[in-house]
């Protein structure tokens, strides 16, 4: 009893190193590192296949091996009629992350090799969800609207596919490499919650599906994936330029959280910020991108000033996002349609450390409450 009650408790797993992984690394003063890979070598150098190829395959694919991915990529895009239908059926006011994770969850059911759980049986599950889960959002998306899915086409590359089934029509060469760049950039990053989440669900020795099920859900709150959404809320919702100030100020002021700042392990500048910040003040053309690109750096002064804290991934992959035509309600989900191939990468990695992942607590509940019978309460 007296074990464990003096059992120290590491609030948040806050610098928990809960396992050992190859896949990425998260440097405290602002780097990335896919596979080893700095990112800042990647980004505007490989399209995202090639990191997607990269995180379940631990290396760069060549110019053949990347045509065959792509090409297995845009065939397996293809979902279940069950899958379609059941998106057609959900009610319009759903959140896209919620029909999201029924139907990857849905997905499980419709898996062709459902009781092979061999290494090539998940790396093929592993690509088929990082096809899916792009052409599940862009169906919700085009249902919402009540408009038809165009079919994904071969002539095109695989993130091209993505915009292009999500908006219904082909998207420029600029647009494309926006897309690129936001899906390398959220494609991993260490043992974040979702990806924290998916690994303990892997390490039951659970389906892959059920694993990153578990990650949607995860993603889905607003101190994590969620936060893009409520960033573009607050951007709209200070309305014009001239309002930041008060606005953040009296955010501050009621010690409020400002959405898309603030980092668990990032003590300088969030590496993927540089990135991001660059891709929306190319896009700064658009009216609308260019005012909510000024709001944006007003507030990282202000909230840089007063809190010493920067911008994460969220803030500007909102922008970036809105400049691409994506609703805000579907941040998110594009978020998970990247971060898909982490997730996958990280529990083929689970499955192959073979651990149960399962922490003890300490209990500060009571002892010796007598037990009163159900007649008696
Ligand atoms: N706005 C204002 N103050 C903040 C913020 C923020 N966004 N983030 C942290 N702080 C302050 C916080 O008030 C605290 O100050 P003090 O020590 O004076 O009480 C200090 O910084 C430490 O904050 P914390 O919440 O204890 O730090 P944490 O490591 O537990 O939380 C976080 C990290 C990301 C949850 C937090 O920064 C946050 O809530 N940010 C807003 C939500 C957000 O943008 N989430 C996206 C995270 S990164 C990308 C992703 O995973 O999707």
């Amino acid at each position: 009893m007296s074990e464990n009650t003096e059992r120290a408790v590491i609030r948040g797993l806050k610098d928990v190193a809960a396992a050992e992984t190859r896949i990425s690394f998260v440097e405290p003063m602002g780097a990335l590192y896919y596979l080893g890979y700095n990112i800042d070598d990647l980004v505007g150098r490989v399209v995202y296949a090639e990191v997607a190829f990269l995180m379940i395959h631990k290396r760069l694919p060549n110019r053949r091996e990347l045509d065959e991915f792509n090409t297995n990529l845009i065939s397996e895009m293809k979902l279940p009629d069950r899958i379609v239908e059941s998106i057609r059926s959900t009610p319009k006011n759903c959140h896209p992350m919620d029909v999201l994770r029924t139907e990857v969850s849905r997905l499980g059911e419709c898996d062709p090799e459902d009781n092979d759980l061999s290494e090539a049986a998940n790396l093929r599950r592993a690509t088929r969800l990082i096809a899916r889960v792009p052409t599940i959002v862009a169906t919700i998306h085009r249902s919402r609207m009540d408009k038809p899915v165009p079919a994904p086409r071969e002539d095109f590359g695989f993130a091209e596919n993505f915009l292009y089934m999500f908006n219904g029509s082909r998207p420029d060469e600029a647009q494309t490499d926006v897309l690129h760049r936001l899906m390398i950039l959220q494609a991993d990053h260490g043992f974040n919650a979702s990806t924290f989440a998916a690994r303990v669900t892997a390490s039951t020795n659970s389906d892959m599906y059920s694993a990153v099920t578990s990650a949607i859900g995860t993603l889905k709150g607003p101190l994590h994936g969620g936060a893009g959404e409520k960033v573009m809320e607050m951007l709209d919702d200070i309305g014009l330029e001239e309002h930041v100030e008060e606005y953040i100020q009296g955010l501050l002021g009621e010690n409020k959280k400002i959405m898309g700042f603030g980092h668990r392990v990032y003590k300088a500048e969030d590496p993927r910020t540089k990135h991001l910040r660059g891709i929306v003040r190319n896009l700064c053309t658009r009216e609308r991108t260019m005012s909510l690109c000024n709001k944006c750096s007003k507030i990282e002064k202000i909230v840089h000033d007063r809190k010493k804290i920067y911008p994460n991934l969220d803030f500007y992959a909102a922008v970036a996002m809105d400049a691409l035509g994506v609703p805000k309600e579907f941040f998110t989900p594009l978020f998970a349609s990247s971060r898909i191939s982490g997730w996958v990468a990280h529990v083929i990695e689970q499955y192959e450390d073979a651990v149960l992942l399962r922490p003890s607590s300490k209990y500060v509940g009571e002892f010796g409450r007598t037990f009163v019978r159900i007649e008696q309460r």
